[in-house]
């Protein structure tokens, strides 16, 4: 068997450049390479966990398989799936649950920011948010989940599911390991923090035309230019340099490094060659994509044989777990 990849991005919205390159990266990188065989879904059922739009769901649900598609995620070489459409995640995870302590969730810092975000909202769903996620890795017994480094908490519950479950009920799950991308910390353009759908600002979409990815730009915050010395590792000025390692060539890149060193900076040139270069990316992505919304039925036909695809592995784990823990 081939070893397994698995990684899902939550139907909260449109996609930015922190998904890109952290997430989307790695599934592309591991789509190519044929010792894997990879599984990539949008995590609806996750998005149930903190308040949301049901009409909006079931909008975006959608429009996260359209941009897989549009940066590359092929249905020729990974399975396309909606969570959803699989429910045997959800059976697993109620029967992974019962190894895990209340303790042990409510701990997660993950789990401490939401109730802090949504505090009218700390619900069970919330608290086994990282069960599910669980669930969605071991059903395939993936042993690789390209994900940003935020989401490293998460997969240490999921190893110590793993361990659990093999300990416990003689089960051969994989302890997952995360899959790293070189941009697998996407800065927030507001100076701090990371880029994220939830902080208005902080983001540029993959649908971003040019105009719009420079009026983002040029909204980020930076200093006088006359600072001088070494690269700042946070804050506005920081923030730009990191997205700009991540975007532009090296000779370009240590030009200005050198030009912040002696003090003549000028942060408006450098943010166009920045939205430049950011657009040169996006813009294949965006044809590509148009041809996707105008393939609706094409589209329609990916999600379905994705789910066939998915289901029928998935399924042969629930009937295994349901064996091992006297449930069959
Ligand atoms: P958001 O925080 O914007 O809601 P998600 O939590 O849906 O994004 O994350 C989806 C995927 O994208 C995860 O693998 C996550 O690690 C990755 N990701 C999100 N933001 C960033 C970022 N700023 N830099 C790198 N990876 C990120
Ligand atoms: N928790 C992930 C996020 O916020 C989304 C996700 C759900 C996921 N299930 C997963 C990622 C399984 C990787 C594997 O981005």
């Amino acid at each position: 068997m081939k070893n397994r990849v698995l990684s899902g991005i939550r139907a909260t919205g449109r996609l930015h450049l922190g998904n890109y390159l952290g997430a989307v990266k790695g599934m592309l990188a591991l789509q190519d390479d044929p010792a894997y065989e990879t599984l990539y879904m949008v995590a609806d059922v996750h998005a149930v966990t903190t308040p949301y739009d049901v009409e909006e769901l079931r909008k975006n649900r959608r429009e996260v398989i359209i941009d897989y598609l549009a940066a590359g995620l092929d249905p020729a070489k990974s399975v396309l799936f909606q969570q959803a459409d699989v429910p045997q995640h959800l059976e697993l995870a109620f029967y992974l649950s019962s190894v895990v302590t209340i303790a042990r969730m409510q701990h997660l810092p993950t789990f401490k920011d939401k109730v802090k975000q949504y505090p009218e909202h700390a619900t069970m769903a919330l608290l086994n948010y990282p069960i599910l996620m669980a669930s969605d890795i071991l059903i395939y017994k993936a042993g690789l989940v390209p994900v940003g480094v935020d989401q490293e908490p998460h997969l240490e519950v999921a190893r110590e599911i793993a361990g659990k479950m093999n300990k416990e009920y003689g089960m051969d799950f994989p302890e997952p390991k995360r899959f790293k991308t070189e941009g697998d910390y996407v800065p927030s353009l507001l100076g701090e923090g990371k880029m994220s759908k939830s902080v208005e600002g902080s983001f540029i979409n993959l649908t971003d035309d040019l105009a719009t990815i420079k009026a983002k730009l040029a909204k980020a915050p930076t200093d006088s230019g006359i600072i001088g010395g070494n690269i700042p590792k946070d804050g506005g000025v920081g923030n730009l340099f990191t997205l700009f390692k991540l975007f532009l060539d090296k000779e370009l890149f240590v030009k200005y490094v050198i030009d912040y060193r002696e003090k003549r900076i000028r942060y408006s040139e450098m943010k166009q060659v920045l939205a430049d270069a950011i657009y040169k990316e996006l813009q294949p992505i965006q044809e590509k994509r148009k041809y996707f919304e105008e393939h609706s039925e094409e589209v329609d036909q990916i999600i379905k044989e994705g789910g066939e695809k998915a289901r029928a592995i998935a399924s042969e784990t629930i009937r295994e777990v349901r064996n091992k823990m006297g449930l069959l």
